[in-house]
């Protein structure tokens, strides 16, 4: 009889049959390990039960004959919690802590409310003011928006609502609950209901807010900045449209669609955020990279449009924006923002040889007073901060609270003695002024020559169709 064949591979080559022998030997060896760890448990197991076996007998009262044997006199303890000291007899029972545990169920129906009005009339439809059938309390709806979302939930969405929820603070939106049509793409954000957004108010007021309720309300929106930056949330977006208001003088910062989360160092991020009116310079100039302070440049647009009433900075299209911006805080210099050179759009960006404007100790630029005439200097301090060219000369928001602004006459009113307004979102239907909306996702940030446009002539290959800029009189070098 021949022996069995060999394997082709092995006969081939004489290597390859050593390691496959010493395989063959490690997993002999593996098996031989793990019956040797059974064998130990069990013998464990058996000595265990032996030895319970002979506690039981021990602790059985002497004589029993009743059947009890085996049971223990007195209740084993099953934990090393120290016992009871004998003289306290009158012992509390000790109760556990609850703690919430998140529930995960199925999102309720829409029909569980009765849509009253819509509040945005034309553009966007969205948001409605609902009544809650089983409550009868009054929220607002907001639908959310599915386009650009082919490969499932979009991510704004999911942004939006993870970062309302976790965003508890009194000066932002409560996210009630969301909420489901039909449809896999019909979901809702249910939220409380505000009478009010600041630029819908602003729009309809005569005169804007007293210095005093100025200072209440950007304290307000400084606040709930300073509690999301706190937790690591970006806004992204933040306008006048997005404040909401009610008729006791509170603000909720709202519309998280643009929010996320960011680190340190900041991630590359997209450039396309914030809408037009309220970007800041560093990303209409391209910065791939930016944190917070993009947040505070909005808040100082805020600032600017709660002390004037109007937008302070109306751009028609990216190039134009910096145009107005630079027309009033003046160009950027290499002291007053070192690193501006290096940023995408800033190659072409042709500056005029002008009088460096007059900066505070800080190297910070003071904006003209005259744009601004019934504010304090501590004031123009606090708004030229907040427009600083300069991302990393801009305050945070827990410094921008402890301004001596806030805290000199007149004092920030007392929100109880706010004036109430009648609110269109109510039930009167309105009329919005054309503004810019926030970019949309996934769009591309177009590259931007700034080099056509400060010399007053007609730029070309813009986004935005090539408008001229804001007249500013910058010229090429
Ligand atoms: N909770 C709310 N209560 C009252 N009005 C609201 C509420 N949320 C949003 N609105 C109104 O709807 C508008 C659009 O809502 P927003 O969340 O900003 O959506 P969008 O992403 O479409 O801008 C706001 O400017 C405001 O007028
Ligand atoms: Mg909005």
């Amino acid at each position: 009889m021949s022996a069995a064949p060999k394997s082709r591979w092995a006969e081939d080559d004489a290597e390859t049959e050593a390691l496959l022998e010493q395989k063959r030997r490690e997993k002999e060896e593996r098996k031989r390990a793990k019956a040797e760890k059974q064998r130990q448990e069990e013998e464990a197991q058996k000595l265990l039960a032996q030895k319970r076996n002979e506690e039981a007998a021990k602790g059985s009262p002497q004589g029993s004959t009743n059947g009890d044997a085996g049971r223990p006199s007195k209740r084993r303890r099953l934990s090393n919690e120290p016992e009871p000291h004998p003289d306290i007899i009158d012992e509390k029972p000790i109760s556990l802590l609850r703690f919430p545990a998140p529930e995960w169920g199925p999102c309720r129906h829409v029909d569980n409310f009765e849509r009253l009005n819509h509040i945005e009339e034309g553009s966007y439809g969205l948001v409605s003011r609902a009544k809650e059938l089983a409550t009868g309390e009054i929220v607002a709806l907001k639908r959310l928006k599915m386009e650009n979302s082919l490969d499932g939930f979009p991510i704004t969405g999911l942004r939006e609502i993870q970062t309302l929820l976790e965003s508890r603070h009194t000066n932002i939106v409560r996210l009630r609950e969301v909420v489901m049509g039909n449809a896999m793409d019909d979901v809702y954000l249910v939220m409380d209901f505000l009478e009010h957004d600041l630029k819908t108010l602003l729009d309809d007021m005569r005169e804007p807010f007293l210095p005093s309720e100025t200072k209440t309300l950007l304290l307000q929106i400084i606040s709930a900045t300073e509690f999301l930056h706190s937790h690591w949330i970006m806004h992204r977006d933040l306008k006048t449209s997005n404040l909401l208001m009610n008729n006791r003088g509170e603000i909720k910062l709202a519309d998280f669609g643009m929010a996320r989360y960011y680190g340190d160092p900041p991630p590359k991020l997209t450039q396309l955020v914030v809408t037009l009116w309220y970007r800041s310079p560093e990303l209409l100039l391209g910065a791939e990279k930016y944190g917070p302070e993009i947040d505070m440049w909005s808040i100082g647009c805020i600032f600017g449009e709660l002390l004037t009433k109007e937008p302070l900075f109306q751009g028609k299209n990216e190039v134009d924006q910096l145009s107005k911006i630079f027309a009033l805080t003046g160009p950027p210099t290499t002291q007053t923002w070192p690193s501006f050179r290096s940023l995408p759009n800033a190659k072409s960006l042709r500056l005029p040889a002008t009088a460096p404007p007059v900066a505070d100790s800080n190297n910070i630029p003071l904006l003209p007073r005259s744009n601004f005439p019934y504010l304090t200097t501590a004031g123009l301090t606090l708004l030229s901060h907040l427009l600083s060219l300069n991302p990393a000369k801009r305050p945070d928001a827990a410094t921008c609270l402890m301004h001596p602004y806030f805290r000199e006459d007149p004092k920030p009113k007392a929100k109880e003695m706010f004036p109430t307004f009648p609110s269109k979102a109510g039930m009167e239907k309105r009329r919005r002024r054309e503004t810019p909306e926030a970019p949309k996702r996934g769009e591309e940030a177009p590259r931007l020559d700034f080099a056509n446009v400060f010399g007053g002539g007609v730029g070309e290959g813009m986004g935005t169709g090539g408008e001229a800029g804001a007249g500013f009189a910058l010229k090429f070098g």
